[in-house]
């Protein structure tokens, strides 16, 4: 069976932007696939990079709300989903020094995260810089070929792909490439990689950690606030519907935003709106969309119990130690260190 695998962090509430960037997306997938015998899907929280920055309240609490937003959102559990915490496979840390040794500092250092969360900082933890190498060991161990992920992340992605290749290289066929990243993105079934705006300053991707509250919703918003956020949206002064992320991105936003909370294909949003005038309009039917969506998303993810997650994770995480290891163990032996 070939791997779909993807994870979130669990440092906080997460925004409208992760869970249709990410999580409703592999939700998707998850659901599409893992019932057909020819994919398996691993879900983990990948609770080691949570802790290179702050994390809001407590670790624990927030990983499983994550669980929880997976299930809320619909994720059909079955034999062929696994669901595990990172930091409950030590097969992730141990790899992650291995690959340490044939990543490179050029090419780590060339990570936009990297530079963009180390930027002012008077010291940067070592975490930050060694993010990506560990993101490849996460994927490598499980020999995933489909990651599903927002756009910020493809090129964690495409330095996964080169230093699996260097490996292989060096030792032969360990390790599974996973696919480029265009390929990923029509496996998402999405025309181009998904970047969910900042709803005041569109130019920039919606985030946690802007403190504006009004360019963010957050999945714990009551429905009504997100609508009025939805309507307080900045768009431009064209006046005329077009999906155009450099002219228009606010409402190139909103567009996008209302193709993915209702599954349908955001050409088909384009053309229904394409030529009107009426900015108000289509912020009201993207605020209803999202405010109906939050409320039902929020009603499943009340009946959620923790003892469910836990049940989850225990079977999840006897299936993660035994294919993890038994990689490790490959790439242990490729350097003699077995
Ligand atoms: P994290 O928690 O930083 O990001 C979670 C996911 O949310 C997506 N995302 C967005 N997508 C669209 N629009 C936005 N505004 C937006 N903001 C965030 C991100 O692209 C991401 O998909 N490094 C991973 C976690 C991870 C991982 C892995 C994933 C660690 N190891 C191995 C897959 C495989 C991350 O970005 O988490």
């Amino acid at each position: 069976m070939k791997t779909i695998l993807t994870g979130i962090r669990s440092n906080s509430v997460l925004t409208l932007g992760n869970y249709l960037g990410a999580l409703l997306p592999m939700v998707r997938l998850a659901n599409k696939w893992s019932g057909s015998g020819e994919y398996q899907v691993n879900i983990f929280v990948p609770d080691l990079h949570s802790i290179i920055s702050d994390v809001d309240g407590n670790l624990q609490e927030n990983i499983v709300r994550t669980i929880k937003y997976y299930l809320a959102a619909g994720l059909l559990v079955n034999d062929n989903v696994h669901i595990y915490r990172q930091s409950h496979v030590p097969a992730h840390s141990e790899l992650c020094w291995i690959l340490n040794c044939v990543a490179t500092m050029g090419e780590t250092s060339r990570m936009i995260q990297y530079k963009e969360k180390s930027k002012g900082q008077e010291s940067c933890n070592v975490g930050i810089f060694d993010y990506p190498i560990l993101m490849a060991a996460d994927i490598l161990l499980y020999s995933a070929e489909y990651i599903p992920l927002g756009e910020d992340q493809f090129q964690h992605i495409e330095l996964t792909r080169n230093i699996a290749m260097r490996f292989n290289h060096r030792f032969g066929e360990i390790f599974t490439v996973p696919v480029a990243t265009a390929e990923q993105v029509k496996f998402m079934g999405v025309s181009d990689g998904i970047r969910i705006r900042d709803l005041l300053n569109p130019e920039k991707k919606m985030s946690k950690s802007t403190k504006a509250e009004n360019s963010k919703i957050m999945l714990d918003d009551e429905p009504e606030r997100a609508a009025k956020k939805i309507m307080s949206a900045t768009t431009d002064s064209l006046g005329i519907i077009k999906f155009d992320m450099w002219a228009q991105p606010g409402i190139s936003n909103l567009l996008q935003i209302e193709a993915l909370v209702n599954n349908v294909p955001l050409q088909d949003v384009i053309s229904t709106w394409a030529g009107q005038t009426r900015y108000g309009e289509l912020k009201r039917k993207v605020a209803e969309s999202v405010s109906s969506m939050l409320a039902e998303f929020q009603a499943k993810f009340a009946e959620i119990s923790d003892e469910e997650v836990y049940a989850l994770l225990d079977r999840g995480e006897a299936y993660a130690n035994q294919v993890a290891s038994a990689k490790l163990f490959e790439a242990q032996k490729a350097f003699g260190l077995r």
